[in-house]
């Protein structure tokens, strides 16, 4: 039985104060408590506020990024060492990470390892090209990019994998939930090539792209599918905590 996740990333969005009142909305929306852990992943500049503004609650934090080294000479990054008092998730991977700054199997493995050995969480993001869907090469791609991000994970350590098809983010187009499932499937069964059987089946498996309330129900639906990362939707209190309840119920069923 793996607990469902839903994560909001919130991009280059919101100031300080706009993070703040987002947070406190999404916390007032889900007081009843919900068996879903919720994310929230606001920028950086906004991290230490919105962990006072959720303190007390069942929210969970999450950065959006992170590097490798602990401490140093890296102007303009954030080590593990310092996520690590007030997030217990970090997004890495991230397409657009991958497409507009560089990032590269390699570094987001040295990534996905340092925020293990860190005790934060990593939701590692992996998703294929409209080109490389088009052309038969999502499962080529899925098994590199899971394959090289997992690789030298110690066993019992925890990791949350995202699969966001790079077409559907952003664009309103989202997968359809059936092949989302099967292709969560494939992916499960490429980190059990790695990471081993038990915890690859342990080991929550989110989707990504154009997930908003209208659609949640046909993601969550899929076994394979333990919940969302959200990107636009993930800054509307109201959606995101209708997305957060819709999650609850349908995985609460048998
Ligand atoms: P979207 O973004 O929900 O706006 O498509 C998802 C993501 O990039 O994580």
């Amino acid at each position: 039985m793996r607990r469902p996740l839903i994560a909001g990333n919130w991009k280059m969005n919101t100031t300080v104060e706009e993070a703040a009142s987002l947070a406190t909305a999404i916390a007032g929306g889900l007081q009843a408590g919900y068996a879903v852990d919720t994310v929230l992943c606001p920028p950086f500049i906004s991290l230490y506020r919105v962990s006072e503004t959720i303190r007390g609650t069942a929210l969970k934090l999450g950065a959006q990024n992170m590097y490798f080294k602990d401490s140093g000479a890296f102007t303009g990054e954030i080590s593990p060492l310092m996520l690590k008092s007030i997030c217990q998730y970090v997004i890495l991977g991230h397409s657009e990470r991958r497409q507009i700054f560089g990032e590269t199997d390699q570094l987001v493995n040295e990534k996905v390892r340092a925020a293990v050995a860190a005790g934060i969480i990593p939701i590692f993001c992996v998703g294929e090209t409209l080109q490389e869907n088009e052309s038969g090469k999502t499962g080529e791609i899925l098994t590199r990019q899971v394959s090289e991000g997992l690789k030298g994970v110690p066993s019992g350590k925890e990791v949350v994998i995202a699969y966001e098809p790079i077409w559907a983010i952003g664009t309103g187009r989202a997968a359809d939930g059936t092949q989302a499932g099967q292709t969560i499937g494939l992916i499960r069964g490429v980190a059990a090539g790695i990471l081993g059987q038990q915890a690859a089946g342990t080991a929550r498996i989110l989707y990504g792209g154009s997930v908003t309330a209208a659609n949640i129900a046909e993601f969550v639906g899929e076994h394979q599918i333990d919940g969302a990362l959200v990107g636009g939707a993930s800054l509307k209190a109201g959606e995101f905590t209708d997305i957060v309840k819709q999650t609850a119920s349908l995985k609460a069923k048998p």
